[in-house]
């Protein structure tokens, strides 16, 4: 039997010094439910003289990610570089080393995951990425394990802490997108680039993850419909507030008929939904299976100490494991490798949802009734109007919430009405969750 489980480091930015803080703070904790001492034996990164905050035994720093991965102490090979290039070299080297690999990289495994996940499953070594969706949350133990005896639904949230931290800044105290931007990078919630934050691309990232665990298919991210909160307004965060409800940036995915239905969009909800409740750095998903119905899972959705959570508790899944003398016990992709099946993913024009609609036009009699008409040619039905403050002559917004309507009606109608003269800007439309009524 093992004496020891020994854990590489590569990448000892945010993320890595949480993993590094966890596993030192709570080594009794750890040995106690592994059997096992779980320890640092080398850590790799580019700036190994920056001080972190962490006093670590001597020796273990390295620039060189080759030498954590070939050392034979290491066991489980820790990837937190980010980023996909170099990243996948080092995951695929540590994997044909035999070494079990974890990851909290979502752009990596989107974009090369069934790579990733054939690779680990012909060495029969282990690759784990609780880290990769949610931060803290354990959303992807809950699709893999505690929810494998279930058929999935539908599973959607805010599965992006940067955006969501912004949102809610602007919504409660309307702050400016640059300034709280800055804020959430400070904290070291934002990706390298945080634009694949706040246009969506990291949302999409995790989205392609979950939906290939809970629906058991593999799925090209780049056709996930994808839409950041660059261009959402504190007057849409108005309109919305006086509507009821609430915009977040939602990733959500639905088994239709035997299709996927996969997008990321700023979304309109009921203040009074649980997940419109959810500010700050805070993510949660919502999962509904046949037999279970719903469940919501919340917590921290980035940050050093909840992701390095996250990160560790893969660590000590794979140490019990090697310690049982277990082998791939759950598959990389939760279903076997041989029983994932290709799903249609609908392509956006074919989803139907509620619209909010504004539209800025010049303030004259006739005009409210040709965009209705416009609405109605196309078969799109309004569910209510909302025009403040008479300024003839000039530019008004109109805001109109839809009924049930589907999105190829609603681009077609907006196409129409955009030509009109009496429009100044191009038509905002942001979709909208809950009951049609
Ligand atoms: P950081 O930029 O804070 O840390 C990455 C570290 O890796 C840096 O110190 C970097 O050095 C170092 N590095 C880069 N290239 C190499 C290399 N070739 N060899 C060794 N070290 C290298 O990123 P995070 O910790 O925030 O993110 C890491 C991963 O975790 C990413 O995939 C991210 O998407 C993911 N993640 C992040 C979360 C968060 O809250 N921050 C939450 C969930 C997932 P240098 O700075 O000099 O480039
Ligand atoms: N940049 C990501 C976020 C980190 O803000 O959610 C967590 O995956």
């Amino acid at each position: 039997m093992k004496s020891r489980i020994g854990v590489g480091l590569i990448g000892f930015g945010t993320v890595g010094t949480g993993v590094a803080k966890v596993l030192l703070d709570h080594a009794a904790l750890i040995e106690r439910r592994v059997g096992v001492p779980v320890e640092l034996v080398r850590i790799a990164d580019l700036d190994i003289s920056k001080d972190r905050g962490i006093k670590l035994p001597a020796g273990l720093l390295t620039t060189d990610a080759g030498a954590v991965i070939h050392d034979p102490a290491v066991d489980v090979v820790v990837e937190l570089i980010g980023g996909c290039d170099v990243a996948k070299r080092i995951v695929l080297d540590a994997i044909a080393a035999g070494k079990h690999v974890v990851t909290a990289n979502k752009a990596l495994l989107a974009l090369h995951g069934e790579e990733i996940y054939e690779a680990a499953t012909r060495q029969g070594v282990a690759i784990g990425f609780e880290a990769s969706v949610g931060g803290g949350i354990p959303i992807i133990r809950s699709l893999t394990e505690g929810l494998a005896g279930d058929a999935i639904y539908s599973l959607y949230g805010i599965i992006n802490g940067t955006s969501n931290y912004i949102l809610s800044r602007m919504t409660q105290e309307g702050h400016e997108f640059n300034a709280v931007l800055q804020e959430a990078q400070q904290a070291g919630y934002a990706e390298a680039d945080p634009t694949f934050d706040v246009e969506g691309i990291d949302s999409a990232h995790k989205l392609a993850i979950l939906v290939n665990l809970a629906f058991g298919t593999p799925v090209n991210v780049k056709e996930i419909y994808t839409e950041g909160i660059t261009r959402i307004t504190p007057t849409d965060i108005a309109y919305a507030n006086a509507f009821g409800l609430v915009i977040k940036l939602l990733g959500i995915a639905k088994l239709v008929d035997g299709a996927i239905e996969a997008r990321v969009h700023p979304t309109m909800l009921p203040a009074t939904s649980p997940i419109a409740q959810v500010d700050g750095v805070y993510n949660a998903i919502q999962v509904v299976g046949e037999a279970v119905g719903d469940i919501v899972l919340y917590g921290r959705g980035a940050g050093s100490m909840p992701t390095g959570q996250a990160v560790v508790a893969d660590i000590i899944a794979i140490g019990r494991d090697i310690l049982a003398g277990a082998q791939r016990r759950v598959p990389a992709a939760s279903f076997r490798q041989d029983q994932r099946r290709p799903l249609r993913l609908k392509p956006m024009e074919e989803i139907s949802s509620l619209y909010y609609l504004r539209f800025m036009v010049v303030d004259r009699p006739g005009v409210l009734a040709q965009i209705a008409g416009e609405l109605g040619r196309f078969g799109i039905s309004i569910s209510s109007v909302l025009q403040q403050g008479r300024r003839a002559g000039q530019t008004v917004p109109v805001v109109i919430k839809t009924h049930q309507a589907r999105e190829r009606d609603v681009r077609n109608a907006l196409a129409e009405i955009n030509r009109k003269p009496f429009v100044s800007d191009p038509a905002t439309l942001i979709r909208v969750e809950g009951k049609d009524e």
